[in-house]
């Protein structure tokens, strides 16, 4: 059965999958829109985007934008980078941790060399107080970043991991997380899945959400609430205040560029906000994820097509 969702993301990805679109957005995108999301293709500029958010009581988690290496040279630049990224917020004092997604640090090549790539971030992040996030990727790669995961934390507490609402295995893997003790970002998921695997209907995905985040409250352990959906921040603090969960146990998180006002309201009104601001030149995949979500995005893309 496709739904209205899948149809939709499965259009807008299968669009922006195509090779002319890709190499014209890619060669204009910037102009194009995809500024809103993205803070841009050099380090400087996503550094002068966290300054700006922590001026008004934001932190940050910063995303240097890669997937799926081809190589092993290329995983170990990619670590390289999010290595000297770790040390550069030290040096800058910036309140940002970093997100990472295991595939551009050779999870598709080797689980090993993930595992000993990562490890290293991680390190090096532990050396300067600092916290690495490992985003979750499209349903072929959910077993290997949880065992990815669940390695790096039997040996690092400042790892983190996510979880996506719309898998029918999530409760599961929350359940096993919070044995753990491990910190989880929860968000609905942004890629195209079978409706064996992720529930196809947004209601569906909204009550798993719901359930997800009111669980992992109960269960004493850190939740990052990544969401842009008002039901979702109401019911979160709806949950924090039944369940008595201290401020600090749970923060809201969200993108880059959407929603900015909601973003400083929940750090005005005294709640932990933190936003993810993606930089680098690899940044179509993560704008194609954003145009499918909201086909709306598109309209605006177009409209840039004609502005001067
Ligand atoms: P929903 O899609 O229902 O949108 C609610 C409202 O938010 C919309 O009505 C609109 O106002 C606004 N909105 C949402 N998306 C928008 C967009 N693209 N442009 C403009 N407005 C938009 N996914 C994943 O699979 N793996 C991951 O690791 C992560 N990591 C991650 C980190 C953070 C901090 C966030 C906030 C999100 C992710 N995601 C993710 C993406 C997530 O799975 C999801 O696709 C988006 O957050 C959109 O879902 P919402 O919860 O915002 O709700």
């Amino acid at each position: 059965m496709v739904t209205a969702m899948n149809r939709t993301r499965g259009l807008v990805l299968g669009l922006t999958g195509h090779p002319w679109v890709s190499r014209t957005v890619t060669r204009y995108g910037m102009r194009l829109g995809a500024r809103r999301f993205v803070a841009g293709e050099r380090l400087d500029e996503a550094m002068t985007a966290i300054a700006g958010l922590n001026r008004v009581g934001i932190r940050g988690t910063l995303d240097y934008l890669g997937e799926s290496v081809q190589d092993a040279p290329q995983a170990e630049a990619a670590c390289e980078t999010y290595c000297s990224l770790v040390e550069e917020i030290a040096r800058r004092g910036l309140d940002t941790n970093v997100s990472l997604k295991a595939s551009q640090l050779g999870l598709d090549l080797d689980p090993k060399l993930a595992l000993e790539l990562v490890g290293r971030v991680v390190e090096t992040a532990g050396r300067h107080g600092n916290f690495v996030r490992i985003d979750m990727e499209d349903s072929h790669h959910t077993q290997a970043t949880l065992d990815l995961f669940r390695a790096l934390r039997e040996r690092h507490e400042n790892v983190g991991i996510v979880i996506q609402a719309y898998l029918r295995r999530s409760a599961g893997d929350m359940r096993d997380l919070a044995a753990m003790g491990a910190s989880v970002r929860l968000c609905k998921g942004a890629y195209l899945e079978p409706p064996e695997v992720a529930f196809p209907d947004k209601k569906d995905v909204d009550a798993s959400f719901e359930e997800l985040m009111r669980a992992y409250m109960a269960s004493g352990n850190h939740l990052a609430v990544a969401t842009h959906d008002d039901r979702m921040i109401a019911a979160a603090k709806r949950f924090a205040d039944e369940l008595r969960v201290p401020r600090d146990r749970f923060e809201f998180q969200m993108l880059y560029g959407i929603r900015p006002r909601a973003q400083r309201e929940l750090a005005a009104d005294g709640y932990r906000m933190r936003v993810y601001v993606p930089y680098g030149t690899e940044w179509y995949p993560y704008f194609s994820r954003r145009l499918a979500e909201r086909p709306a995005n598109i309209l605006f893309v177009l409209a840039n097509l004609f502005r001067r």
